[in-house]
């Protein structure tokens, strides 16, 4: 078969709704693709790991402690699944991880924020995990099996760390006027840059159309931020949160919430290295894997004494 047959019985296998895995043919396009998504996605577990772990001793109960100390576990287990994944496309763990250490790949806008109060991490889990599922829930379908199978798993987890959000703002929107002030407060600081965690707007997103005919993506960035938005305006009203965005208005017509004007510029700042948070996310993920270094070494070492004792038994 020339490169064209084959282009074309891909894209049939892709229509008819198979699923790719990793022995069979693709495109070199196809492959690139996975790769810079499924890297960019399990760097955005990692470092999405940081904001909270940074509440963890200072959560205000015990039990709050034992479900952020789960919801931060869970985001390492999302990493290792993703990194495993984008393994099965010829790249090595090694080689993502430099990449991301070496400020060459990107993660998400959403985790060069800070947290600030408590009412953060509600937030981020109501608000951050609500855009991810909706996001994943899309990917859990994905034409590259093992992306879809490790989005499958991700967003059972990822709905329980929405669910853990949403109760503590609304518990928090039931208690003193200071904490109702609180929650308003980190809603007005996480809404947009949450927006633009769906990325570019579809006129200026260089890579959807590619997904989208390879079925990757089968929604396009303005579309799963919209059915975000839907959702999300609702359950702020119902708990009393006001959306910070003057221009927000409910069209009868369309049945959708329309939004004021996102500053993309924002966006396209921060996921190049200039957000309020780049520079410490980065300086502490180095000192991680700089601190992790004699584990690794010492479960290579016992790795590779393993094999020689198989080796001598054999
Ligand atoms: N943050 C950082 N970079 C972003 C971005 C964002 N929110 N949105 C877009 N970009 C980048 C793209 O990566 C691309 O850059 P590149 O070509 O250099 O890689 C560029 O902006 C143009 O964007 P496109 O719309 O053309 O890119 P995509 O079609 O790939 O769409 C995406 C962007 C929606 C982020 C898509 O890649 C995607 O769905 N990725 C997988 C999911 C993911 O990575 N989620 C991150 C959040 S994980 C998380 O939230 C953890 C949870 O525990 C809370």
């Amino acid at each position: 078969m020339d490169e064209q047959q084959k282009l074309q019985e891909f894209q049939d296998r892709i229509d008819a709704g198979e699923k790719i895995e990793p022995k069979d043919w693709m495109p070199e396009r196809f492959r690139k693709q996975l790769v810079r998504m499924m890297s960019q996605h399990a760097h955005s577990e990692i470092i999405g790991m940081l904001p909270e772990g940074n509440w963890i001793t200072r959560a205000p109960s015990l039990r709050r402690k034992l479900a952020l100390l789960a919801k931060v576990q869970d985001e390492a287990g999302h990493g290792l699944y993703l990194y495993s994944g984008a393994e099965t496309l010829g790249v090595s763990r090694d080689e993502m991880i430099d990449d991301l250490l070496s400020g060459k790949a990107k993660y998400s806008n959403i985790f060069n924020y800070p947290t600030q109060t408590w009412a953060d991490i509600g937030v981020i889990g109501w608000l951050v995990d609500g855009a991810a599922i909706v996001n994943q829930t899309m990917l859990a379908k994905s034409s590259f099996g093992p992306y879809a199978r490790a989005n499958l798993r991700i967003c059972k987890e990822e709905s329980f760390h929405r669910k853990q959000g949403h109760e503590i703002i609304a518990t928090m929107m039931k208690g003193t006027p200071a904490q109702r002030k609180m929650v308003q407060d980190a809603v007005n600081r996480w809404w947009w840059p949450t927006l633009m965690m769906f990325g570019p707007p579809d006129d200026n997103s260089p890579n959807s159309n590619e997904l989208i005919r390879w079925k990757v993506k089968t929604k396009t960035n303005d579309e799963l931020r919209q059915s975000f938005i839907d959702r999300t305006v609702e359950e702020a009203h119902d708990m009393g949160i006001e959306i910070p965005d003057p221009d927000l208005r409910y069209n009868e017509e369309t049945k959708h919430w329309e939004i004021g004007e996102i500053n993309f510029d924002e966006l396209y700042r921060v996921v190049t290295g200039n957000g309020p948070m780049n520079k410490k996310r980065m300086a502490a993920r180095r000192k991680a894997h700089e601190e992790g270094r004699w584990v690794r070494e010492a479960a290579e070492a016992y790795a590779e004494k393993q094999k020689l004792k198989e080796k001598k038994a054999s």
